[in-house]
């Protein structure tokens, strides 16, 4: 039969199933991290969490998103930093966040560069997101943080754009007794976001 399908159908129903494809891919990712999110443990108890395991689940259901958009991430966090007692639901929710808004936003450079840094400070901890998108300008680096402010364009996959996602980093990151906020970034970078935790 398929010799009597002309040639540029063909192509078309090639790319479909490619298209498909790299959609089955996508969801199956994400279906592993939703199961991980909505599984009954991560809302059991209040406990000090390990960072950077969190951010590799997290970023490991965006695995072929990233490969597709040649977005690189780099983890730099020692296994030993822990937050405060919170539910892991929360903490993934905090990384989930902070990860796909950093991910919109490095689709609008050629160089895509995504980095997790996790230090401890006196008397806690530090996380910095960094991105070499085009950042968080002064004026708007609080009101991002207001429900419902977005200024993103819809994303097919990543989402459309509700203004909640900070939100919600800023309500479980104070709910730990921690700080949020946008800081001028570092050389070679354009966006920086930091949170702290620190122990009574
Ligand atoms: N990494 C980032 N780089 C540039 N701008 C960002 C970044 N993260 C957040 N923002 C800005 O903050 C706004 C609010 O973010 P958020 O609450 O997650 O809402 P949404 O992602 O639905 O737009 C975004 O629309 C964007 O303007
Ligand atoms: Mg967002």
């Amino acid at each position: 039969v398929s010799g009597e399908v002309p040639i540029s159908a063909r192509k078309k129903l090639d790319k479909t199933g490619k298209d498909l494809q790299i959609w089955h891919e996508f969801i199956d990712e994400l279906s592993d991290a939703v199961r991980q999110l909505l599984s009954k443990d991560s809302r059991d108890q209040k406990i000090r969490q390990a960072v950077r395991e969190a951010v590799e689940v997290i970023a490991s259901a965006f695995t072929s998103y990233r490969e597709r958009n040649n977005i690189v991430i780099e983890i730099e966090i020692p296994s030993t930093i822990t937050t405060p007692p919170m539910f892991l639901a929360q903490l993934y929710s905090i990384i989930t966040n902070l990860l796909t808004n950093a991910m919109k936003w490095v689709m609008f450079q050629k160089d895509r560069r995504i980095r997790f840094e996790g230090i401890n400070i006196e008397n806690g901890i530090e996380i910095k997101v960094l991105d070499s998108g085009p950042g968080v300008s002064k004026e708007i680096r609080e009101k991002v943080f207001e429900p419902f402010v977005s200024y993103s364009t819809p994303n097919l996959e990543l989402g459309t754009g509700t203004g909640l996602g900070l939100t919600i980093v800023r309500n479980f990151v104070t709910d730990a007794n921690g700080t949020v906020e946008f800081v001028d970034p570092p050389e070679g970078w354009g966006c920086c976001c930091v949170i702290q935790f620190e122990d009574e």
